[in-house]
């Protein structure tokens, strides 16, 4: 196991900059055991079928094809999630809108969130499995989307606190449904911009890319949440690097009635989620 992973570690070293966390990963999921076993006995022994899956998995990550999809799971807020390439594979950054929903949540003693363009369902879950007082109203446009993110309700034993719904944005909602808190990480990165990273390529077009500079999507959320946002109801949006003060702008521009418009960052200190409250 020693030199299969030492070996799987050079060959990725060009292709990944997390060449043996990669290579760890890979080798729990073809063993079924955990990191800890490759510390503790070095030594075992894999099979001729565990060489031959490892390392064809090797090759498939020096292609670029992100580990999530391969092993079928990432971990979001502590929690293992599956996943697949119909959802985007859940990010760290999208932490940052899970822990100010949580702070909005509780200082505001919210019951019933709505997760718009749920992907995996990692916001929307984490949300209702942090705290379990809370009801999740969950929407994506993709039903192969929707299904992965009712297994990880499932999974994580929410399904009764978070309902799925398919379709465009708000257009799943009665006309007059109104929420406290609306969370969305939605697409926002600029059409035709490659992402920063060579695994983009693998997740759904329609998960990451937006038109106007990455703020279609974005100004549209803003535009059209107003009228599902209770008075002093709270509109959370995952944005991206130095998109807050153009999203500053559309909404004083197209005098949208919030205020307490925010601009949170992340712990890296880049621009991460757009705040907004309706006005009361
Ligand atoms: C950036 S991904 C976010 C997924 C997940 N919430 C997360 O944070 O990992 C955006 C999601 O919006 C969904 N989406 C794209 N266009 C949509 C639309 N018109 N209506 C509803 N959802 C849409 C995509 O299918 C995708 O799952």
């Amino acid at each position: 196991m020693k030199e299969a992973l030492a070996s799987a570690s050079d060959q990725l070293r060009e292709s990944s900059d997390t060449a043996r966390l990669d290579a760890e990963l890979l080798l729990e999921y073809v063993t079924g055991t955990t990191r800890l076993a490759f510390i503790t006995d070095p030594d075992m022994d894999l099979s001729e079928l565990q060489q031959q899956q490892f390392f064809a998995f090797i090759k498939r990550r020096q292609q670029h094809e992100p580990v999530a999809y391969l092993t079928g799971r990432r971990e979001f807020f502590g929690r293992s999630f599956t996943v697949s390439p119909e959802v985007l594979i859940p990010r760290p950054d999208t932490e940052t809108i899970v822990e100010e929903a949580l702070r909005i949540i509780d200082s505001k003693e919210v019951s019933e969130v709505l997760d718009l363009g749920t992907g995996s369902g990692c916001i929307a879950v984490t949300l209702a499995a942090e705290r379990p007082e809370l009801h999740v109203m969950a929407t994506d446009i993709s039903s192969e989307a929707i299904a992965v993110a009712k297994q990880n309700a499932a999974n994580l034993q929410v399904d009764d606190r978070v309902n799925f719904y398919c379709g465009d944005w708000f257009q799943v909602l009665h006309p007059e449904a109104l929420f406290s808190l609306i969370v969305s990480n939605p697409p926002y990165v600029a059409a035709g911009d490659p992402e920063t990273y060579a695994g983009a390529v693998f997740e759904p077009e329609r998960a990451l890319y937006a038109a106007d500079g990455g703020v279609a999507v974005l100004e549209q959320l803003l535009r059209e949440g107003i009228r599902y946002l209770n008075p002093g109801g709270v509109l959370l949006l995952e944005i991206g690097h130095q998109q807050g003060d153009r999203l500053y702008q559309f909404v004083r521009e197209a005098a949208l009635p919030y205020d307490d418009v925010r601009i949170i960052t992340d712990l890296a200190g880049r621009e991460r989620v757009f705040s907004v409250t309706r006005k009361v």
